[in-house]
């Protein structure tokens, strides 16, 4: 066993998302398509000379020493990470764990859930654990759950393993190939809050109200997804952005669209997008535009018209990784 300094810091990251098709339907037991992104979130932790656990997030700008009594209710679930694996190694030194996070909070690209990830992993490293990564994801989870009471898992999932998966709930997920040559996912803001748990309910009885309508748009978007299976492994970048205006139209169906994210989706395609459709809860946060190389500045540049931050981002092969420790 390699024995750590107090003053080393670990380092864990763990990528954002974008969740391609199927975001909502995924919660009731369709499947769905995640993305890992380049923007990621990073846990720092070393051990303290003395005996306190102290947390802090540099984004949230807050700070939690559960060993003091003092708990914020931001970092309750990170809180419930530390805990859980402090309990599983019997470790009675003190920990300083760290986060920093490239992605937007509450933006549908999976921030809590990178920064859960990323906490487990780092913390699993420095306690000497060897958890294997389907531990770390289900830790993760089990923060997920505080933060949006009923979650998929399928941030937690891409976060630990990267890549572009098939996920479906309850029964894991599958790598699936990317072959989309050329083309750029642009991410736009609408700048409006939004709530993934209060999302998630709202759909759930707006469907529990219509079924007899909504089980066929679950049902359509169960077809739809696997049709974006087949766009990604074939490399049609027509049929992906085709099919991510058609699920835009879903998500629209069980009302998680409002007037700013249709007009964020339209300048979009008006502008040469491929597709573009609302990513992640919706009611808020952004929407992913499939742009090709040739028309990439022109959708960026209408897009900052009328959103605060606009992204440009790829797919990111890496899950969850120990950075370095210095
Ligand atoms: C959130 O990123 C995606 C939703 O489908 C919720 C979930 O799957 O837990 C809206």
């Amino acid at each position: 066993m390699v024995s750590i300094m107090a003053n080393e810091w670990i380092v864990a990251s763990a990528p954002g998302k974008v969740i391609l098709a199927g975001e909502h339907f995924v919660v009731k037991g369709e499947p769905a398509i995640a993305m890992a992104i380049s923007l990621r979130a990073r846990a720092y932790v070393r051990f303290r000379e003395d005996k306190d656990i102290v947390i802090e997030s540099e984004n949230l700008k807050v700070r939690s020493v559960p060993t003091r009594g003092i708990v914020k209710e931001e970092l309750i679930p990170i809180v419930s990470i530390v805990n859980k694996i402090v309990e599983m190694s019997n470790c009675n030194r003190g920990i300083e764990l760290r986060i920093k996070s490239e992605i937007p909070p509450a933006s549908g690209m999976g921030s809590s859930a990178a920064v859960a990830v990323a906490c487990a992993a780092a913390l699993n490293e420095l306690l000497n654990l060897n958890l294997g990564l389907d531990e770390i994801c289900k830790i993760a989870y089990e923060a997920e759950v505080i933060v949006h009471k009923k979650p998929s898992g399928i941030d937690n999932t891409i976060s630990t393993y990267g890549g572009v998966i098939l996920y479906r709930k309850g029964k894991g997920f599958e790598s699936i190939q990317y072959n989309i040559k050329n083309h750029k996912f642009i991410l736009a803001d609408s700048g409006l809050p939004r709530n993934t748990g209060v999302m998630v309910s709202n759909v759930l009885s707006l469907y529990n109200k219509y079924e007899r309508i909504l089980k066929h748009v679950y049902k359509a978007s169960r077809e739809l997804v696997m049709m974006v299976v087949d766009a990604l492994r074939k490399g049609d970048a027509e049929m992906l952005g085709d099919l991510m205006n058609i699920n835009h139209g879903l998500l629209s169906a069980i009302g998680v669209s409002n007037a700013k994210l249709e007009e964020l989706v339209y300048i979009a395609r008006m502008n040469g997008a491929k597709g573009a459709k609302i990513t992640g809860a919706g009611g808020g946060g952004f929407i992913v535009a499939l742009v090709d190389n040739s028309s990439y500045s022109k959708v960026m540049n209408a897009l900052r018209t009328v959103s605060r931050r606009v992204f440009v981002t790829e797919v990111s092969k890496d899950g969850v990784k120990i950075e370095k420790d210095n």
